[in-house]
């Protein structure tokens, strides 16, 4: 639905952006708004029944840093740009009948890495910051114990694989990422992506596998039907224009020699848009030499993470017995860490746009759909902007203290810190001209190199079979146990052995 908005410029402030929905805010002054939109809601509640189906498909989507308040100004953010009532308008996920929340805290630390995160969300065991695929017993950079075997922990994509069901993963980052490298390796430091990586770190090539090589040839990397992302410098010999290994291996050429049935290696949109999924049992997307670029910087030679999960989906739902898909809106993290406000929100658009293509694509009876996020950032909303006022702009208050306006969005802490500043007196943002870009800097206390994680608890959306799962407050570690519940897979209690027990 699009309103019709009457829309001008507010300049209370002098330079400030921001517009008005006159007819539309007028009409919540009356009660039978609010009273009739509620009875809506409550209707759509008491007409929604639990689904106690198998979930045959399960899609995991991740949104790397995906803090509560970056859902609440994402979603702002997408109604201002569409010219809709940001406040009342929603990203797609926000329409799901669940809603919990997970604690994100690792072993060792309050506030988690996207390392610890990955391990206790998708292998259902909390871990050591850095660490990914190994229980805490594996310290960080601990090559030796993260090889020990019972140091290892199976991740939900490999459960999937022993029940026959086809995997794959896609992501805006190098698919050798934390998150992504969750699915399938094991190793004790997230910065292994490559043997060039273990050199730099001055640790022994015998005793640390670097998680390329790892998503190469061993299980259940090696199986994966579909690998989408960004990393292509970590799977080339460092002789090539591109690559930086040392150890002379092109992985590539081995990923595809080691299919025996067809086997497509892309490396841009174009290619990808136009594969032939009939004959495509196995695809390898690699679309840049390191993450992607992020998407208000993009042309068209990469593709959006919505045409790489549509591409995914229609290659994994080939098989008749289902699939388990990790999807990864990596780059909403990258911009917190860099105060790039604006494109933290654009990214989480852009993943909202991929679950809606996940959405569109599959049915609810039989498709499980759990989005969450790994960690939250320090970015926040404060107060008391007007209605309508744009979400990256100034607010519309002033400190009752040094008489100067201030972001509604800011960071504890981050690069920008002292960037607004002079002398110990803030700067009057009015004379910032790049306020609201895309490169905008949004002000931070603290002063660090990158911007850090948050340690509140983030979201967990859920629709379709036993998404009612998913509500509360939750530990991270309990979500592929729920999934693979819901999907029967895994060693744990099953809708299938429950069945089975009640025969
Ligand atoms: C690795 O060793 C070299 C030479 O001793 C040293 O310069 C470098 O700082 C070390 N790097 C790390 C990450 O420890
Ligand atoms: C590639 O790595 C090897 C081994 O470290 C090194 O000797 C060589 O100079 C590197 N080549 C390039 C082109 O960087
Ligand atoms: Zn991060």
């Amino acid at each position: 639905m699009r309103y019709f908005v009457v829309a001008f410029t507010l300049c209370i402030l002098g330079g400030c952006g921001g517009f008005f929905l006159k007819d539309e805010i007028m009409k919540e002054r009356s009660p039978e708004f609010w009273i009739k939109n509620a009875q809506q809601d409550l209707l759509k509640k008491l007409t929604t029944k639990l689904n106690l189906n198998k979930a045959k498909r399960m899609i995991f989507f991740l949104g790397d840093g995906m803090s509560i308040p970056t859902v609440t100004a994402a979603r702002i953010y997408k109604g201002q740009m569409d010219g809709l009532d940001g406040e009342r308008d929603s990203l797609s996920f926000e329409n799901f009948p669940v809603l919990g929340l997970s604690k994100t805290y690792c072993v060792d630390k309050q506030v988690a890495d996207s390392a610890c995160s990955a391990t206790a969300y998708l292998s259902g065991v909390k871990a050591n910051y850095e660490t990914i695929g190994v229980s805490a017993h594996v310290q960080k950079n601990d090559c030796l114990a993260a090889k020990i075997e019972k140091n290892q922990v199976e991740s939900i994509a490999a459960w999937a694989q022993s029940a026959g069901l086809s995997t794959g993963i896609v992501t805006t980052t190098t698919v050798t990422n934390a998150s992504p490298a969750g699915t399938f390796s094991h190793t004790s430091n997230r910065e292994f992506e490559s043997d060039f990586d273990i050199r730099a770190a001055n640790k022994s090539l015998e005793h640390c596998e670097d998680i390329a090589k790892q998503l190469i040839f061993q299980n259940p990397g090696s199986n994966f039907k579909v690998i989408l992302g960004g990393g292509r410098a970590n799977f080339l010999p460092n002789f090539t224009k591109e690559g930086n290994r040392l150890d002379n291996l092109d992985l590539i050429k081995h990923w595809k020699s080691s299919k025996k049935s067809q086997a497509n290696y892309v490396t841009d949109r174009e290619s990808l848009l136009n594969i032939d999924v009939e004959n495509t049992d196995y695809l390898l997307g690699l679309f840049n030499k390191g993450d992607l670029d992020y998407h208000l910087d993009s042309g068209c030679i990469q593709p959006t993470l919505e045409e790489m999960t549509e591409a995914a989906i229609k290659i994994l739902q080939k098989n008749e017995k289902g699939y388990f898909l990790f999807v990864e809106g990596g780059l909403i993290d990258r911009a917190h860490h860099m105060n790039l406000a604006v494109k933290a929100l654009d990214e989480t658009v852009e993943l909202s746009k991929a679950v809606q293509k996940a959405v569109d694509l599959t049915d609810e009876k039989d498709t499980l759909i759990v989005v969450t996020a790994d960690h939250a950032h320090v970015m926040s909303m404060a107060g008391y902007p007007d209605r309508g006022n744009l979400i990256t702009g100034i607010g519309t208050e002033m400190s009752p203290i040094d008489h100067l306006p201030y972001m509604t969005l800011s960071y504890a802490n981050g690069p920008s810190s002292g960037h607004y500043t002079h002398e110990g007196h803030r700067d009057d943002l009015r004379q910032v001209n790049n306020i609201g870009e895309k490169n905008f800097e949004f002000p931070s206390l603290v002063p660090m190199e990158i911007e850090s994680h948050g340690g509140d608890d983030v979201a967990v959306f859920a629709r379709g079979p036993w998404s009612n799962l998913f509500s509360g407050v939750i530990e991270q570690s309990d979500i592929p146990h729920f999934m693979a519940f819901a999907g029967c897979v895994g060693n744990g209690l099953t809708l299938c052995s429950l069945d089975n027990d009640m025969k």
